[in-house]
C-alpha cells in the first residue's frame, strides 16, 4: 500500500499492522491562527489544519490505538510562552470528538528546532508507532519531524498521502502546459523556487510585489513600489530569453497620499472607489505612485495562460487584496483557477485566505495545508520529513 515517492517508498498507515492497543505518538501540524474570545481566553479561529488531521486520527481511533498528539504552534523560540499554549487547540480537537492526549507545544523546548536526538528520545518514551501527519512542517528538520522515525517504526498519515497524491504529479509529470502563478511582496523567498521552476513549467506567471524588483531590473520606472535591491542581478539573470517567466504589463498603482483601508472584499471589481488616488498605469509606474495590483490586461492575460493549461499551481496574492481596490487581480486569478479544466493546485497562506474571501475555495482540486512545504517541495523535489520516513521503512525491511 506504500506508495512511490523519490527513491524508496513513502510507508503509509496500513504498513504499521494491527493497531489494537498500540501506544501511537501522531505529529500533526495544527498550527493554526487564535483568536481572543470576549471575556478572556483564546480560541481556534480557522481550524482548517485541525480537521485536515481527522482522517488519519479516526483511522487510529477505529483500530483501538492509543494516541497521543504533539504539534508546535506559532515561534515561541524554545521557551515556554503561554499566548503560544496548545489548549485552544486541544479544546477545538476535543470538540470535534478526538480522543487522545494532547503534549504541549513542541517548540516550547529548544531541541525541537534543533533537531535534538535526546528530545525525540523523550518523547518516543512509552510509545510503540510513530505516525507523521504534519505535512506543513514537512520541511523543517526538527526533532519531531526528522529524529523520530529513527526510533520508532513509523508512516505517514492520510493528509500527508493526499498533499503528495497532488503534488506528487507537478513534481514528475504534470498535466501540460504547467503554468506556474507565483506572487506574494517577497521576491527572496522564492528565488530559489522559481530558478527551480523556471526549466520545468511553461509559463511561470509572477505578481505581487515581487514583480517589481525584476521590472526594476530590466530598467523599469516603479515609482515607490516595494523593491528589493539586493536581487536585482538574480532577477535580471532569471528573465533571460527563453525563460518562461511572463511579467505584468499594467499595475493599479496608489498615488503618494493614499492610505490603504482593509475592509470586507464584496466582490470582483476593485478599481471602484479610489478616485483620483489609485489609477491603472502601464510598466512604468509614475514617481511616488507605488504599485499594489496587476492591472487589467495582466490580468486577463494571466487567466488566458491558466484556462489554456493542463495543471496550474498558485502561491502568492496578486496585490494586496486586503483592500477591494487592489484586489482585482487576485480575484481574477482565483476566477480563472475555478473556471479552468486544469488540475488546480493552492500553495496555503495567502493565496488560500484570498481563495476564502472570495469564497471559491471549494472550486479548487487541491489546497495544501503547507505553504512553505509545498513550496520547498517543487523547489527540491523531497522534504526532510518525508525522506525520514522513507528512511525508517528501509531500516524496518533491511531488520
Ligand atoms: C506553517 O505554518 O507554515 C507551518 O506550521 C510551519 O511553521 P514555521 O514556518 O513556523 O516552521
Amino acid at each position: 500500500m506504500s506508495h512511490e515517492s523519490g527513491p524508496g517508498s513513502l510507508p503509509v498507515l496500513e504498513d504499521l499492522g494491527d493497531l489494537s492497543g498500540k501506544r501511537v505518538l501522531v505529529r500533526l501540524d495544527l498550527n493554526v491562527p487564535l483568536e481572543q474570545v470576549p471575556g478572556g481566553g483564546r480560541r481556534v479561529a480557522d481550524d482548517f489544519r485541525i480537521r485536515a488531521a481527522l482522517p488519519t486520527l479516526t483511522y487510529l481511533a477505529e483500530r483501538g490505538a492509543e494516541v497521543t498528539i504533539a504539534t508546535h504552534l506559532g515561534r515561541p523560540k524554545g521557551k515556554e510562552d503561554p499566548r503560544y499554549s496548545v489548549a485552544p487547540v486541544a479544546a477545538r480537537l476535543e470538540e470535534l470528538g478526538v480522543k487522545a492526549e494532547v503534549l504541549e507545544n513542541l517548540r516550547f523546548d529548544p531541541g525541537e528546532e534543533a533537531g535534538s536526538q535526546e528530545l525525540a528520545r523523550r518523547l518516543a518514551a512509552g510509545q510503540e508507532l510513530f505516525v507523521n501527519d504534519a505535512f506543513g512542517a514537512m520541511h523543517r528538520a526538527h526533532a519531531s519531524v526528522v529524529a523520530l522515525p529513527r526510533l520508532l517504526p513509523s508512516a505517514a498519515g492520510r493528509l500527508v498521502e493526499k498533499e503528495m497524491a497532488a503534488l506528487g504529479p507537478l513534481l514528475r509529470d504534470p498535466p501540460r502546459p504547467f503554468v506556474v502563478v507565483i506572487g506574494g511582496a517577497k521576491v527572496g523567498d522564492k528565488l530559489g523556487l522559481l530558478k527551480s521552476l523556471s526549466s520545468r513549467a511553461d509559463r511561470v506567471l509572477v505578481g505581487g510585489g515581487m514583480a517589481f524588483t525584476f521590472l526594476r531590473s530590466l530598467g523599469h520606472e516603479i515609482g515607490a513600489s516595494i523593491l528589493d535591491e539586493e536581487r536585482l542581478e538574480d532577477c535580471r539573470n532569471l528573465v533571460r530569453e527563453g525563460s518562461p517567466l511572463l511579467l505584468p504589463t499594467d499595475f493599479v498603482a496608489a498615488s503618494p497620499t493614499l492610505e490603504l483601508e482593509p475592509r470586507a472584499v464584496a466582490g470582483s471589481r476593485a478599481v471602484e472607489s479610489g478616485g483620483e488616488d489609485v489609477r491603472v498605469v502601464g510598466d512604468e509606474i509614475p514617481a511616488g505612485w507605488k504599485g499594489l495590483d496587476i492591472g487589467p490586461a495582466t490580468a486577463a492575460c494571466f487567466a488566458g495562460a491558466i484556462a489554456s493549461a493542463g495543471s496550474v499551481m498558485w502561491n502568492g496574492p496578486m496585490g494586496v487584496f486586503e483592500d477591494p481596490r487592489f484586489a482585482a487581480g487576485t480575484f481574477e486569478v482565483a476566477k480563472a483557477m475555478a473556471e479552468t479544466r486544469a488540475f488546480t493546485v493552492v500553495g496555503g497562506g495567502d493565496s488560500a485566505a484570498a481563495l476564502d474571501r472570495f469564497e471559491l475555495a471549494g472550486r479548487m482540486d487541491h489546497i495544501s495545508t503547507g505553504g512553505g512545504a509545498s513550496l520547498e517541495l517543487l523547489e527540491f523535489g523531497d522534504l526532510p520529513g518525508l525522506k525520514a520516513l522513507r528512511e525508517s521503512a528501509a531500516r524496518g525491511e533491511s531488520r
